[in-house]
């Protein structure tokens, strides 16, 4: 089987990887990739978010599975593309993406499918939000409806500042959506679909702030860790069960089938799991941990599930290790990172035991690998608990240098320490 992976990042490494591993698997080919992945495979530079630069792609090298990697080119309907042209991809259609898309579609999409997410409101001006903020009471969440992208999401105790933040999205123009607070701990669980069945991957945490402490702004994350040794057991069956499988199901009844990564981003709340966000496709930076432990071949599942034919009996195996990522980025990440510094003692990192390192933002300047991107890098471990991984990958990030480089230094240590608990109903 001849793959051809779309996308430049760290979760197109690790997905790579994987598909290394498969012996059903001939080919590899990237596409744009970046250094780290070029060291691995062929590496094609293509606008990879182009439909017709990567029909052109897929043609000429006559690929039996094309895997869709970001967001951008689902958007830009890569996948529909490829589809209509016989081709065989793992990705959802336009349409179907729109659930990571539209904040507000995945919501109607949740309440017809009776999927447990917080309950919200749209407010438009300061008297609906007012009520809105009154009836759901404190802590407040307010989020911009979309357009302006940044401003993001307000979480606060604080009634004033919380109308405060609404009316900054009002004068801007926009409207936002007042939510229920949910109290519990966040989890990812990335759901294979092809179309109607679901198979549920290894939950993963991720850790969106860029500094310790879950400290200043979101990232697109700063590391993760899997699996999550907190978790009740039956969680995933009921995810699937409440969450995935409705949502498939709605998604087909509409004639929008969802094949792909279904991403449930959830809280795990004092009144059971509940919906924060939905995703298209695999999440970055849990993807790194996630995919290093997986010993199903990968190739075969994607490529069943990107022909509707994903068997319903199919359960994935797993080392049973635990996976630690951690991201090192680009000084000033996540506001304009700085570029072109060279990397050094990534050998060093990629020679120690159940370490590897997965590239993002990275390029080739003649011979020596260079930043290019905020978030630069993921050091990978497994380990036999978490304190084992955590060890292991901070390991190799120390092992690793460039000028302005950060990183975190307490991914997964709440969960190593014990110190993550489901809030209990009062
Ligand atoms: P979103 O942009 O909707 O993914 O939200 C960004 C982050 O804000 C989430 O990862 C959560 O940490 C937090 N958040 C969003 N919605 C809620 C909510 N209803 N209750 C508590 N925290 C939330
Ligand atoms: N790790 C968050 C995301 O991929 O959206």
């Amino acid at each position: 089987m001849k793959v051809l992976v779309l996308g430049p990042g760290g979760r197109e490494h690790a997905i790579i990887r994987a598909l290394l591993k498969d012996s059903a698997v001939t080919e590899v080919h990237s596409a744009p990739g970046n250094a780290g992945i070029a060291q691995d495979v062929p590496v094609h530079a293509i606008d990879a978010n182009n439909p017709e630069a990567a029909l052109a792609l897929a043609t000429e090298l006559a690929a039996d599975l094309v895997v869709i990697g970001p967001e951008a080119p689902l958007v830009a309907g890569v996948s529909d593309t490829l589809r209509d042209a016989g081709f065989a991809v793992f990705g959802p259609s336009k349409p179907a993406a729109l659930l990571e898309g539209s904040k507000a579609f995945a919501k109607e999409v949740m309440a017809s499918a009776n999927v447990p997410t917080a309950m919200a409101k749209v407010a438009t001006n300061r008297e609906e939000a007012e009520t809105a903020l009154a009836t759901f009471g404190a802590p407040y969440v307010v989020k911009d409806d979309g357009l302006a992208a940044g401003k993001g999401v307000v979480v606060t105790e604080d009634f004033d500042a919380a109308l405060a933040h609404a009316e900054s999205c009002f004068a801007a123009g926009g409207s936002v959506v007042i939510e229920e607070y949910l109290d519990g701990p966040e989890v990812s669980l990335f759901v294979i679909s092809d179309g109607s069945t679901c198979l549920p991957l290894s939950p993963a945490q991720d850790f969106k702030r860029i500094f310790d402490n879950d400290e200043g702004p979101n990232t697109g994350g700063m590391g993760a860790y899997t699996p999550l040794p907190w978790l009740p057991e039956g969680f995933v069956e009921e995810v699937i069960e409440r969450v995935a499988q409705p949502t498939v199901d709605e998604m087909a009844r509409r004639g929008t089938p969802f094949v792909g990564v279904l991403y449930c981003g959830l809280a795990a709340t004092s009144r059971g799991i509940r919906v924060i966000e939905f995703n298209a496709r695999f999440g970055d930076p849990e993807t790194q941990a996630v995919l290093a432990r997986l010993r199903t071949p990968l190739g075969g599942v994607l490529l069943a599930a990107a022909k509707g034919e994903l068997p319903a009996d199919l359960t994935l195996d797993w080392d049973p290790r635990t996976a630690v990522d951690v991201v090192m980025a680009a000084e000033n990440y996540p506001d304009t990172p700085r570029k072109g510094d060279a990397i050094t003692g990534l050998d060093t990192a990629n020679q120690r035991e159940n370490v590897h390192v997965d590239h993002a933002g990275t390029a080739l300047d003649g011979d020596s690998i260079v930043t290019a991107g905020g978030r630069v890098l993921a050091v990978v471990a497994l380990g036999e608990n978490l304190t084992e991984a955590r060890d292991a990958a901070y390991a190799g990030v120390r092992d690793i240098a460039w000028k302005g480089a950060q990183y975190r230094s307490d991914i997964a240590l709440a969960a190593a320490e014990n110190r993550i608990q489901i809030p209990t109903q009062n």
